[in-house]
Parts: C-alpha cells; structure tokens; sequence
C-alpha cells in the first residue's frame, strides 16, 4: 500500500507542500486550513491527521477548528451551491414550496451533495435580502422572488 492509499487517498505531498509554506510564511490554523480547502476542495479527515502531524499541532484542536468555523466542509461540495433561506420572512413568503422543488430536483434533503457532485443544497437562515423574499443564494448569486417555476429553470440550467 502506497503513502497516499494509506491516508485514504488524499495526495500526502500536496499537503506536505502547504504546511511547509505555512511553516515558512508563519501562517496560523485558519489560513492553512483556508489553503488546504481551496487546493483539494474540502478538508478530509485524512488531510486534517495530515496536517496535524506536519505541523505538530493535536489532531483534536485541527479538528476542532474545522467543525467549528461554517467556511470548512469536512465533506466534498457539489460542483453548485444552492443555499435556501428558510428565515422567517422567505419562510412566511413560500420557503417551503421552493424547498420541495429543490429536493425533488436534486433528489436531496438539505445538507447533502448529490452523489455525482452536481450540487450541494443547504439552508441558510436569512441572506440580508428579505425584500426579495422568498430568496436563494444560488453560486454565489442571490436570487430574490423565487417561484417554484423560476426555481425549476434555475436548476434545469446548470450543468
Ligand atoms: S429571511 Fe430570507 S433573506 Fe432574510
């Protein structure tokens, strides 16, 4: 069994590599485990073992830190976020008629990556836009007024 199949198949070396960086640059836990997220694009538990032998910090403060900041995903994410607002005034507004469209698109509940990685659903409780209720965050994008049907297109449109 090689190094890599040992950690559960995440590349030792592109780990190795940022923690000697952030060795170098003197950076702290988040901005490493920022820079680890951005290159593999969550923070598998194996990477996290990883990094807390590399840097010589214990595996239970690493992951500490992980769980504990929303920025960090211990699970890999979909290659599109849709984020619903279930807050009080997209709630009052419909919410739940765009959740239904969304779960049965995706075939999902919120929480989870569809398995081949096309989307991550998620709730989220207001988005600062509740003018535009009910509202989705939806790649980075908010999008306000949403009916089940516009929500239908959204999701038809990505790839
Ligand atoms: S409650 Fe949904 S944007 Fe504020």
């Amino acid at each position: 069994m090689t190094e890599e199949e040992c950690r559960g198949g995440h590349d030792f070396a592109v780990i190795e590599a940022i923690a000697a960086k952030a060795k170098e640059e003197n950076l702290g836990l988040i901005p490493i485990l920022q820079r680890t997220q951005e290159t593999i694009g969550y923070l598998p538990k194996e990477a996290l073992r990883t990094l807390a032998e590399l840097l010589h910090v214990p595996y239970s403060k690493v992951f500490g830190v992980a769980t504990f900041y929303a920025q960090f995903h211990l699970t890999p994410r979909g290659r599109h976020i849709i984020q619903q607002c279930d807050g009080t005034a997209c709630h009052v507004k419909g919410g739940p008629r765009i959740r239904r469209v969304i779960e049965e698109a995706l075939g999902i509940p919120p929480g989870e990556t569809t398995s081949d990685l096309k989307a991550t659903y998620e709730i989220v409780y207001c988005l600062g836009s509740c003018g535009l209720a009910p509202a989705a965050m939806v790649d980075g994008k908010v999008v306000g007024r949403l009916t089940q049907d516009k929500m239908k297109r959204i999701l038809a449109s990505m790839e």
